[in-house]
């Protein structure tokens, strides 16, 4: 690393650390939710397979977002190695469950690393990471959403068939909030 970056440096390595560890959890996100798409895909559930490559598409963006801020910040991105993606799931229902379990997980990550922030008084990034606070409570609530679907509708007869309807409905909504920001 030159003189300059070092004397320009804003970044604690810890919060370097934690940081490229968040750009590998989102690229991860994104990774598992294309497979997921796929999948949809195939078996015919065409408005689902369009909200997951859309919801793939936007981890690449969170992703990107801490990428291109940790090396302004003087730090260094380092593009994430991905392996063990799944590549078959069991049903529609049990999707959205895992979507809502690695979000989960998503969000205490993130809040991991806000505590990091505050503690160690980075309120430069603190306040970066605002972002993702508000982002993580809006992909828990909508990944929430969908699986109250298959209670109130039920998957017997049409049921299935209406839940990816009503998942293409959620999904387009979340977009347009998306483009409103
Ligand atoms: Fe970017 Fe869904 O976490």
């Amino acid at each position: 690393m030159n003189e300059f970056i070092t004397k320009n440096r804003s970044l604690l390595l810890e919060t370097e650390e934690l940081l490229n560890k968040q750009i590998k959890l989102e690229a991860v996100s994104s990774a598992i939710y294309l497979s997921m798409a796929s999948w949809c895909e195939i078996k015919g559930y065409q408005n689902s397979s369009n909200f997951l490559y859309a919801h793939s598409e936007e981890e690449k963006m969170h992703m990107m977002k801490l990428f291109r801020y940790v090396n302004e910040a003087g730090g260094h991105a380092l593009q994430p190695e991905i392996s063990g993606v799944p590549l078959k799931f069991t049903s529609l229902r049990k999707i959205f469950e895992q979507i809502l379990e690695h979000e989960i997980e998503v969000t205490k990550s993130i809040h991991t690393l806000v505590d990091h922030c505050f503690s160690n008084k980075d309120f430069t990034t603190f306040n970066f990471l605002q972002w993702y606070v508000t982002e993580q409570r809006e992909e828990e609530t909508l990944a929430r959403r969908i699986l109250e679907l298959f209670d109130i509708i039920g998957e017997e007869g049409l049921g299935l068939w209406t839940i990816d309807q009503e998942i293409g409905k959620l999904g387009a909504g979340n977009a347009s909030s998306a483009t409103a920001v």
